[in-house]
């Protein structure tokens, strides 16, 4: 009867506890349906379940996917939603980087069919806190700082596996990087350009190639000026490798500019379906058209090792106070950009 009594008052007690429990909330922009501003607003803090950590995130940046979600352009829309999928911050008071890409699995060459990337289906980094597996968190690269780690992760990487994984870069290649205004572009550019590649750009600005040439790259080409192609032709000859996200009726140019023997690695598809391509000159040259999508989690840790050894730093185009997210989003969506565009967080 005791017992009874005192479980009785316990289980009282637990749940005048569990009802007076304090939720905590942070502060995170968020997506609350598609075509619609995001808000920035308190919600609840996650909760991290096993294996997960809570980051508090520092800084994150866009990536072009954070802008096709809230057109509705993404599959495995979820609403509402705090997107990010680059951030920097902190986790028992140390720097870290996040790697934005879960669940590749064993084989190098392609990605599980649960693969998924930070900031959709699960929240990301845009808020005071986000909770990663605890293997998705790297120390941060020092000699960056918040704003400059926090625009490497998702671009860095893809940039990485499509250069030197499928891309097959060396030393001397005559490397095209289309659209450098680009942020997975603009690190494919200056990677190829660490390696020793002589590096070539395609943008829609003559701004942006001129940046593009002060990084080291050795000229370039307004891809909406009716004669770019003949122009590379004439002055360059050709290309060993291509490194794309546009594709569209445009790439039939591109394998125009291809070598014998060529690559061209194509990781986006911002111009939608590739048309009119040309198969006979494919065969004829031997060419190898390659697709990429982000990197495995090796790929993670060598672009960082990469960045590291050379010291590189991500070009940042502008920062903005998360409360200016819908700035930033208005920004690449015009393509205004040249490099990327980050948020800071105050918390
Ligand atoms: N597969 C993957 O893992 C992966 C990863 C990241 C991104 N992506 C995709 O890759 C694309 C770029 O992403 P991002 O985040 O780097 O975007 P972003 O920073 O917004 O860059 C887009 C750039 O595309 C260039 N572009 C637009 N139209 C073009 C054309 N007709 N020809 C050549 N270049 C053109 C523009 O370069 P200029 O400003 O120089 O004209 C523009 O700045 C998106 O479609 C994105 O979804 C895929």
């Amino acid at each position: 009867m005791f017992l009874h009594f005192s479980s009785y008052f316990g289980n009282l007690f637990k749940i005048s506890l569990f009802r007076f429990e304090k939720i905590s909330h942070m502060k995170a922009l968020v997506l609350k349906e598609k075509h619609q501003a995001l808000e920035y607003k308190d919600v609840e803090t996650p909760s991290p379940k096993e294996e997960e950590v809570l980051v508090d995130i520092k800084a994150a940046a866009l990536n072009h996917r954070d802008v096709w979600i809230t057109k509705g352009l993404y599959p495995g829309l979820k609403f509402p939603c705090i997107l990010g999928s680059d951030g920097a911050g902190l986790l028992d008071g140390k720097a870290v980087i996040i790697n934005p890409s879960s669940n590749w699995g064993n084989n190098p060459s392609f990605q599980n069919k649960d693969y998924k990337i930070l900031g959709l289906p699960d929240d990301g980094t845009f808020a005071e806190k986000v909770c990663v597996p605890r293997n998705k968190v790297y120390p941060k690269p020092e000699h960056l700082s918040m704003e400059e780690a926090a625009a490497l992760p998702l671009a860095g990487l893809t940039a990485y596996r499509a250069l030197f994984s499928r891309g097959k870069v060396k030393q001397k290649d005559k490397v095209l990087i289309n659209g450098v205004g680009g942020g997975v572009a603009l690190f494919a550019c200056q990677f190829a350009i660490a390696t020793g590649a002589d590096v070539y750009v395609t943008s829609s600005q003559a701004s942006k190639i001129e940046k593009a040439i002060e990084l080291g790259a050795k000229g370039g080409a307004n891809y909406t000026s009716p004669d770019w192609v003949e122009q590379f032709q004439k002055n360059i000859g050709g290309f060993d490798l291509i490194i794309d996200s546009a594709g569209g009726g445009g790439f039939n140019n591109l394998v125009k500019l291809a070598n014998f023997g060529g690559r061209i690695v194509l990781y986006g598809a911002t111009r939608g379906i590739i048309t009119e391509l040309n198969p006979r000159i494919v065969f004829w040259k031997q060419l190898s058209i390659l697709g990429s999508t982000m990197g495995n989690d090796e790929e993670f840790k060598d672009m960082l090792d990469f960045v590291d050894l050379y010291q590189m730093r991500p070009v940042i185009d502008e920062i903005f106070d998360i409360q200016d997210g819908n700035v930033a989003f208005e920004k690449m969506d015009k393509g205004l950009q040249f490099g990327k565009l980050v948020l800071r967080i105050d918390n």
